[in-house]
This record gives C-alpha cells, sequence and structure tokens, in this order.
C-alpha cells in the first residue's frame, strides 16, 4: 500500500540550535525523511542557525553525519542523501548579539512559508525573537516553533507566553509537545470520535477506571542537571500525560479544527481537581549492578527529585464524576511500555453462576512499542461442563494491519514539523493550555515541597515503588503489568 503524501508549500525553515542534540538526533532525520517522501518541494531550504563559526560544508558535513546516525541504514541513499545536503545552508549567529542577523535577513525570500523552530535554551526565547522582529526577519506569515519545557511553574510560563506575544500572534506560534505528534496518540481522537461503538459508553454510567502510562526504560544518564530542576512531574505530566488524559476525556470538538480540539482540552485541565497528598506517589531508582542510581546522575548527592510519579486523578465534570485517572510515569522500569487502559464496569446484572470466570472488560490502546488497540472480552469457555466465562482478547497490532503503510509512518517531529509548514495548529498546544496545566501542576509540587517529602526508592528495572501499588490496592484495584 502506497500511503497518501499531503503536499506542503515551498519554505525555508530556520533551525537556531541547528548544531544541537536535537536537531541531530530528530529534527533534521525527520527532515530528510520527509524528503524522501516527497514533502520538501523543490526550492525549500533548512538553514541551520547556530553560535558556532562554520562554513556551509562543514554544517553540511554534521547533517551527513546526523543523516548516517539516526536514520535507519535501508533508507540512507547515497544520491538522495547529497540532493538533500544541497539544501542545507548555514549562518552563525549569536542570539544575544548582533551577530550574524544581517545575513540571516539577506537569506530570506519572498513569498516562501518561513518558519523559526527555536530548538535552544528557553531563556534565549525572548532574544531570539526580538531580533527576528526587529531585523524585519519575520513576517506576518511566519512561524515560530517552541520546544518543551515552556516554562517551569505557572510564573515563567506566562511570561514566556508574554515575550513571544510581543512579537508574534497566537496563531504563529507553535508550541511542540512531540507526545501529539505520535501516531497512536492521534488514533484515540480516531477511535473515539469517527466509531459509534466506543463513545456511548465513554462516561462515568460505565467506565470504572482508566490508567495512563508511560514507563521508560532508560534513567536519567547524562540529563542530571537538567531533570534535577524538573523531575517526572514537570518533565513527563504537565506536558506529555496530560495530553493523553485530555484526549481521553475531552468532549467530541465540533470539528478537528485547530481551537476547536483545543478548547474542548482547555475545559477538561480546567476540570481536573488538586491532588492531595495521599493521592500521589514520588519514587526514585536506586542503583543497579551495573548502572548508578539516580543520585549518581544527579549533581546533588541528596537531590529528592522524583525520576517516578503515580497519581489519582479525578476529572470535575458531569461526565467523568467518580471515575479515578491513575497516571504513573518512570524511569528505569521494567520495560518500555506505554498504554492507556480504559477499565469498564460490571454488567447490572450477572445472570450467569460463574461469577470468578468473569473479568472487565477493557480497551487498551498501546501507544509504544508494538502499537495497537486491545479489547477485553469475555466469551464461553469452549466445551462441556457448563456456562463457564473466560476472557479473551480482541487484539490488533497495527503493523499487522497496516503492514509497510504503518513503516512509512512519520514519526512525532517529522509529522509536527509538516504541520508547521501547512500552517496546521491542531497538534499544537496553545498559550493558555499551557498555563492551565501548570496552574494545576504548581501546587502539587509546592505540597510536596513544603512537606519536605522524599521519593520512595524502587529497583531499577521493577515496576516503580511499593506505594504505588497501594495507590490502587486501597481502592480494591490494580496496575497493569508492565511489560512489551
Ligand atoms: C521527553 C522527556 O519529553 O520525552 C524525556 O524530556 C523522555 O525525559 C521523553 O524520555 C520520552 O519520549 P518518548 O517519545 O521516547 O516516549
Amino acid at each position: 500500500m502506497v500511503s497518501r503524501v499531503i503536499p506542503v508549500d515551498v519554505f525555508d525553515l530556520v533551525i537556531f540550535g541547528g548544531t544541537g542534540d536535537l536537531a541531530r538526533r530528530k529534527i533534521i532525520p525527520g527532515l530528510y525523511r520527509r524528503f524522501l517522501a516527497n514533502q520538501m518541494p523543490e526550492d525549500s531550504r533548512i538553514i541551520g542557525a547556530a553560535r558556532a563559526a562554520l562554513t556551509e560544508d562543514a554544517f553540511r558535513e554534521q547533517v551527513r553525519a546526523a543523516i548516517t546516525e539516526f536514520v535507519p541504514a535501508e533508507r540512507q541513499e547515497a544520491a538522495a542523501i547529497d540532493a538533500f545536503l544541497a539544501r542545507i545552508a548555514y549562518v552563525a549567529i549569536d542570539a544575544t548579539g548582533t551577530n550574524g542577523w544581517a545575513t540571516l535577513k539577506a537569506m530570506m525570500r519572498e513569498n516562501v512559508v518561513r518558519a523559526f523552530y527555536f530548538s535552544v535554551a528557553p531563556s534565549l526565547f525572548g532574544d531570539i525573537a526580538q531580533r527576528l522582529s526587529d531585523h524585519g526577519i519575520a513576517d506576518a506569515w511566519s512561524r515560530i516553533v517552541v520546544e518543551k519545557p515552556f516554562g517551569r511553574d505557572l510564573a515563567s510560563a506566562k511570561a514566556l507566553n508574554g515575550v513571544l506575544a510581543r512579537h508574534f500572534t497566537e496563531a504563529q506560534i507553535y508550541r511542540i509537545d512531540h507526545y501529539l505528534g505520535k501516531e497512536t496518540v492521534q488514533n484515540l481522537m480516531a477511535v473515539r470520535f469517527a466509531n459509534i461503538l466506543f463513545e456511548p459508553l465513554w462516561k462515568a454510567e460505565y467506565v470504572d477506571h482508566v490508567q495512563i502510562t508511560v514507563a521508560e526504560t532508560v534513567g536519567v544518564n547524562g540529563r542530571g542537571a537538567y531533570y534535577d530542576k524538573s523531575g517526572a512531574m514537570r518533565d513527563m505530566v504537565q506536558n506529555h500525560m496530560m495530553q493523553l488524559l485530555c484526549l481521553i476525556a475531552m468532549e467530541p470538538p465540533y470539528h478537528f479544527d485547530p481551537d476547536a480540539v483545543r478548547d474542548e482540552k482547555l475545559k477538561v485541565i480546567r476540570a481536573l481537581k488538586p491532588v492531595s497528598a495521599e493521592n500521589i506517589v514520588r519514587g526514585q531508582y536506586a542503583a543497579g549492578e551495573k548502572e548508578g542510581g539516580y543520585l549518581e546522575h544527579s549533581e546533588n548527592p541528596a537531590s529528592k527529585t522524583e525520576s517516578y510519579i503515580a497519581l489519582k486523578v479525578n476529572v470535575s465534570n458531569w461526565r467523568w464524576q467518580g471515575v479515578p485517572f491513575y497516571l504513573r510515569t518512570g524511569k528505569r522500569l521494567r520495560a518500555r511500555a506505554s498504554e492507556i487502559a480504559i477499565t469498564f464496569k460490571q454488567p447490572p446484572h450477572a445472570i450467569f453462576d460463574d461469577a470468578k470466570g468473569w473479568h472487565e472488560n477493557v480497551l487498551v490502546i498501546r501507544l509504544q512499542p508494538n502499537e495497537g488497540m486491545n479489547l477485553m472480552v469475555m466469551i464461553k469457555e469452549p466445551g462441556p461442563g457448563g456456562m463457564r466465562l473466560m476472557q479473551v482478547p480482541l487484539d490488533m497490532s497495527f503493523a499487522a494491519v497496516l503492514g509497510d503503510q504503518a513503516d512509512e509512518t512519520p514519526d512525532a517531529y517529522e509529522r509536527l514539523i509538516m504541520d508547521v509548514i501547512r500552517g496546521n495548529q491542531t497538534l499544537f498546544m496553545r498559550g493558555d493550555e499551557v498555563e492551565a496545566a501548570w496552574a494545576w501542576t504548581d501546587p502539587i509540587i509546592e505540597g510536596w515541597e513544603a512537606r519536605s517529602d522524599r521519593p520512595q526508592v524502587y529497583d531499577p528495572g521493577s515496576s516503580g515503588p511499593e506505594d504505588a501499588l497501594m495507590l490502587m490496592h486501597r481502592d480494591g484495584r490494580r496496575w497493569r503489568e508492565i511489560k512489551e
């Protein structure tokens, strides 16, 4: 099967931080793959912008190295790489000074989409925005793309929004949460709103609880300095997990349109209840046999930063009254596995005597790896011996069903960058959404800071801290097993 390729306009994409890690690992390899998919019209250019005084050729060699390292070998075609490199330019620029800005202005062309990717520390957002506008480099149709972290609390997020708003309208600002670019995350909306099957059951009357798990096997490794200021709550929950929760909990938007979708997500965030201390479990991974523990990666040997967090969250609205959403995410866990599981309630009346054989219906949406959906249903156990019940999976792996088409799926960054060029903000966070997410997050963090809580230590390769099990056990529920 050949996937449909939607054309995009001719563009100039300037990547500030063009020599940085994100550009090397994600942005450049992603653009190369879109180039292979014919989504980079002729005349489109990628302009790396960074402090280093590199020649264009030297930057192109960095781009070649990034492709060699981060694109699968079977997609590395020598002729295609050369053709891609011919579209790469470079400008040495000082984000906080004057050097390079006139050169960049001279490079800009009329009548093409101009996009500026801020793949730099947030402290530079204001400087870059200011210079783009002072030098007349950004026009009214230009777009800027900003990376997380978008602030570290409500006050800093508001300040950042304020700085950007001085030079750009909201319609020009693309705040990236790469989870929204994941195929299966978007699929959540397709499953909910393109089927009649699930939506009637998608409410407190029929749903017992929801579990959202984002488990990672990697540790913090070289990111200790960043992570210590962040922790799992700021790094994963305030953004990625919050977005997943919104897509599950939101009302149907009137159209798949940027503001219609974001309005509905915003309502969910605003409906989140404050979370009390007994509904939060924080953990920190211990040293393993071969690898150091969290504290070895941290710059602070007494760090209280959490590498794991589990929360019981309630959405205070009509649809979700009394339905807990259990969220957990952590590093150095047993397996890399992200999924959303919706557990439904019991039928109102049991007509079969086999009460023990009965299990709840569960809809599992596997986000990564092994993307797919699984619906656990009850059937009769085959054979004689009376009416005994058993639970079986209606299991669908997207790779098995979609074959090659699934292989060609763009990764999160590729899709989001193409959406920037197309001018589609549906999968980007609006300023008010980010602020509302911080408004909910701040008191939770302030609470454990005021209590001087220490995270509970957990073994690497485990399912997280013991107390997290209790969070569900005391409600008579269990976490699903973390497995690939
Ligand atoms: C990033 C976090 O935003 O998401 C990382 O900063 C985390 O700590 C990563 O590992 C997870 O992303 P993915 O796409 O690998 O699930």
